[in-house]
């Protein structure tokens, strides 16, 4: 039912492109609830704003396609695309007060929402505002249609909203952060709201949300995002039970579980999505990611199959993690933490402060973090040789015989200079 197809947006400010949206490809079918997540910024809005035509400008499409039951609505004009909205797609954000105009009637803008699109029959618009209402489960309908919007609670205003946007019967209904600024009990029931819409009326919903939780009550896909890219996607219970991306993984720590007797500390991401106009080389999630390899800084992975139905974007993927890098024991999650290959800038400082230490417990460091010596043989022999000079049992213990060569090699080359 809908395409998208290698979409990407950018935005030309005065500071150069903001890539906010790359290579971006899913469907959903008739009926079907997915799942968009990922932290703010990482262009999620973007996406469903390009669906809908809405990206204004500094913003713009400049890649892909979006099928709309056959129709490119990348190609429509932006009359074609008032049309299709509100219509056939509906779109309801996390903040409706900004959407409901403050001075008229909440029932009078659900009427004028219909009556904008013909879909329904003039005669037939009173009565389906109020039923609309109540279908929502707000109360007392028939009275509050003449309320105004500050009149209604957030939960209400939000519920308002969804009546508005369903009151053409669209088939597609996108959902940006709709229960985001509304309390745990009230977001439960806009969520409850939302699969029975889905379960009764077989309309379409694209859940848009930072909170992997909320997803797992409604979809039964997910596509994660990160800094502008698709970088897993699949089945929401086979997401949860096998995350590959550590991305993915990283997000599913960070949720608060009710099924874990101990209270544990949160493992919130360390770090924050890179600057998009520009990003890392390599891979984007490079600097936080703790299961970094060296390809990871130089090559972009690319998304493909790691299960059935399942698609991560990783060179790694949390399986090789599981079984070669510790990953069950991993409590620190920032950069560097686990496999220990870390970006050519680090390390210098890294082989600074081993060299501050005592020799037991450099020789611990090292002996946890093995690809930390390989780094400094293939990057910093000089560094090395340092740190082999303070620590000589670091070069008895650790140091294998190729490694050793390699550090002999190195101060032979320092002094024929
Ligand atoms: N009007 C704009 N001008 C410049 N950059 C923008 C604009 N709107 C969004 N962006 C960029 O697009 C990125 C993605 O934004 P958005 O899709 O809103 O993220 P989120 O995932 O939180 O919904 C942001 O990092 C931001 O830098
Ligand atoms: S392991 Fe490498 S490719 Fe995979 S997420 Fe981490 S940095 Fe990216
Ligand atoms: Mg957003």
């Amino acid at each position: 039912m809908l395409e998208v197809k290698h979409l990407s947006t950018s935005f030309f400010t005065d500071d150069g492109e903001v890539k906010a949206v790359r290579d971006v490809t899913f469907d959903l079918f008739p009926g079907e609830t997915l799942g968009i997540v990922g932290e703010s910024g990482c262009g999620k809005s973007v996406t469903a704003m390009s669906v809908l035509g809405l990206v204004q400008r500094p913003g713009k499409i400049v890649g892909g396609q979006i099928l709309f039951k056959d129709r490119d609505l990348t190609k429509l004009n932006s009359e074609e695309l008032r049309q299709i909205r509100g219509r056939d797609i509906a779109m309801i954000f996390q903040d409706p007060l900004s959407s409901l105009n403050p001075v008229l009637r909440v029932g009078f803008q659900i009427d004028e929402a219909m009556f904008a699109h013909d879909k329904i029959a003039k005669e037939d618009v009173p009565e389906r505002g109020v039923n609309l209402l109540k279908q929502v489960r707000v109360p007392d309908a028939q009275r509050r249609v003449k309320d105004y919007p500050h009149q209604f609670s957030g939960g209400m205003r939000q519920r308002a909203m969804i009546a508005m946007g369903l009151s053409n019967r669209p088939e597609l209904l996108i959902a940006d952060e709709p229960t985001t600024a509304l309390d745990v009990t009230v977001q439960a029931q806009i969520l409850e709201l939302l699969r029975d819409l889905n379960q009764e009326m077989g309309t379409s919903i694209i859940l848009i949300t930072h909170n992997l939780g909320v997803v797992a009550g409604l979809c039964k896909r997910v596509v994660v995002m990160y800094a502008g890219e698709i970088v897993e996607e699949g089945p929401v219970e086979q997401i949860f039970e096998s995350p590959q991306h550590p991305y993915t993984w990283s997000l599913l720590r960070s949720l608060p579980r009710v099924d874990e007797k101990r209270h544990e500390r949160l493992k919130s991401i360390e770090g924050l999505p890179p600057d998009l106009i520009a990003p890392p080389p390599g891979c984007k999630f490079n600097p936080r990611c703790p299961f970094r390899i060296e390809k990871c800084f130089s090559e972009d992975p690319p998304l493909e199959m790691v299960g059935t139905a399942q698609q991560a974007k990783c060179w790694v993927t949390m399986k090789r993690a599981y079984a070669e890098m510790n990953a069950a024991t991993i409590t620190d999650t920032r950069p560097g933490a686990a496999s220990g290959v870390r970006p050519p800038a680090e390390l210098l400082q890294v082989v600074a402060d081993l060299r501050t230490l005592e020799e037991p417990e450099v020789l611990e460091t090292l002996a946890e973090n093995p690809q930390l010596l390989e780094q400094m043989v293939s990057e910093e022999p000089a560094a090395l040789e340092q740190l082999v000079a303070d620590h000589p049992a670091v070069a008895e213990k650790l140091v294998t015989e190729e490694t050793a060569a390699a550090v002999d090699g190195a101060a032979e080359d320092e002094k024929s200079e």
